[in-house]
């Protein structure tokens, strides 16, 4: 009988570990990662830096909660008992202090490594060590664990990140748990009970339109990457969302190119992860970053990423079903020179069958409110006619009137 109990006890221990923790990232998670404009520079002071920008420069306020410190923050070796250490010289108060200092400005503290043998750019990876690991980031207080897929080898990646998804539960500490696997073995069809986000591509490059060529691999620009989470919106929702990779606002862009790529990334229900200087942010840039209406877009609590409803002179046309009956509406000019739009909402009807939701314009009449320019302009009554620049959008919250 003590047998058979202690049988069950160990199976119901095991199974209960062996799942993602429930709960989390309700909506896509929104914060700040290190990688897109600081790559290897980084230390604890800009970590810190940041978090007192962002605390008084309404990112936090925002929505913008998660701190991630991307790759290069290890020593380049484990110590003797094959612990991740912090490299010393960067992060001479090591990792828990500043998990400890970020929890105590209202942020949430995230931490980079690897599945493989070593990340990207050569520290230890975490590949043999994934148990161990989860204990040393659970003990640091870290909150979100971006998980990368450098130097795997042949190893299978359901397998490798249901291995740390694994770890991460004995250490008991809810931990989410971002798959950074690049969309290699398409995560969208086997991630759902592991992580609470995967990468759909690979790395977003800072331009608007365009394919950068390393060599041996290639990073996408913003259109790139939009066209690549076509038949993606089906595996997506609360507490398991593509993601299209962190965003490049404030890195140099033009601002309507900004304000294009922020659009459809909230249209995406993207985890909104911003890659800028926080000490260096341009006003226009600030006002992107932190608009309550672009942000409530992508942060709905359907959480249902939107769909391209048509294609006409290379200008899209994009909604995404909103709680309560709304929609938003995205139209995206691809062009480089400024388009006239013009949409007669009675002879439309826009169904998504995913959602099991539709729009039927002729019968039902939406306000509509240019997000932009935060006021309303209108109804789906008459025609809507627009001049888009190019490089720019249109994001409309239509409300049932
Ligand atoms: C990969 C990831 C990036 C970043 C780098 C760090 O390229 O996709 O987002 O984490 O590694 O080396």
């Amino acid at each position: 009988m003590k047998k058979l109990l202690l049988a069950i006890a160990c199976v119901a221990t095991f199974s209960a570990s062996a799942q993602k923790f429930p709960g989390l990232a309700l909506t896509p998670p929104m914060g700040w990662n290190s990688w897109n404009k600081f790559a290897g520079n980084i230390n604890e002071a800009l970590i810190r830096q940041t978090a007192d920008a962002m605390a008084t420069n309404g990112m936090l306020a925002a929505g913008y909660n998660y701190i991630v410190v991307d790759d290069c923050w290890e020593a380049m070796d484990r110590d003797q008992l094959g612990n991740i250490v912090a490299d010393p010289k960067k992060f001479p108060s090591g990792m828990k202090a500043l998990g400890d200092y970020l929890h105590a400005k209202g942020f949430k503290f995230g931490l980079h490594n690897c599945a493989g043998t070593k990340t990207c750019a050569g520290f230890p990876g975490g590949r043999g060590h994934e148990f161990q690991d989860a204990l040393t980031y659970a003990s640091w207080g870290v909150d979100f664990l971006k998980y990368d897929w450098c130097e795997h080898g042949t190893a299978n990646s359901q397998e490798t990140y249901k291995t740390m998804r694994d770890g991460l539960a004995t250490a008991g500490r809810p931990i989410v748990f971002s798959l950074c696997e690049w969309g290699d073995t398409q995560p969208w069809l086997w991630a759902r009970d592991i992580g609470h986000l995967w990468r759909t591509t690979g790395d977003i490059y800072n331009c608007f339109d365009c394919v950068f060529d390393h060599g041996t691999w290639k990073s996408f620009g913003v259109l790139q990457i939009l066209d690549m989470q076509d038949g993606l919106r089906e595996y997506a929702g609360p507490g398991h969302w593509n993601d299209p990779d962190m965003l490049e606002v404030g890195n140099g862009m033009p601002v309507n190119e900004e304000r294009a790529h922020f659009s459809m990334w909230c249209l995406l229900a993207a985890p909104l992860i911003t890659g800028n200087d926080m000490n260096h942010m341009s006003a226009e840039t600030r006002e992107i970053l932190t608009n309550p209406e672009a942000i409530a877009v992508d942060q709905d609590a359907l959480g249902i990423q939107g769909f391209k409803y048509s294609t006409n002179n290379n200008v899209e046309i994009w909604f995404k079903p909103l709680a309560g009956g709304s929609w938003a509406m995205c139209i995206l000019n691809r062009n480089q020179e400024a388009k006239n739009v013009s949409f007669d909402w009675a002879g439309e009807k826009v169904t998504d069958n995913f959602a099991k939701r539709a729009a039927n314009f002729s019968t039902t009449t939406y306000t509509l409110r240019d997000l932009w320019i935060k006021k309303e302009t209108g109804t789906t009554k008459e025609v809507l006619s627009a001049k888009i620049p190019g490089h720019d959008v249109l994001l409309l919250r239509l409300d049932r009137k």
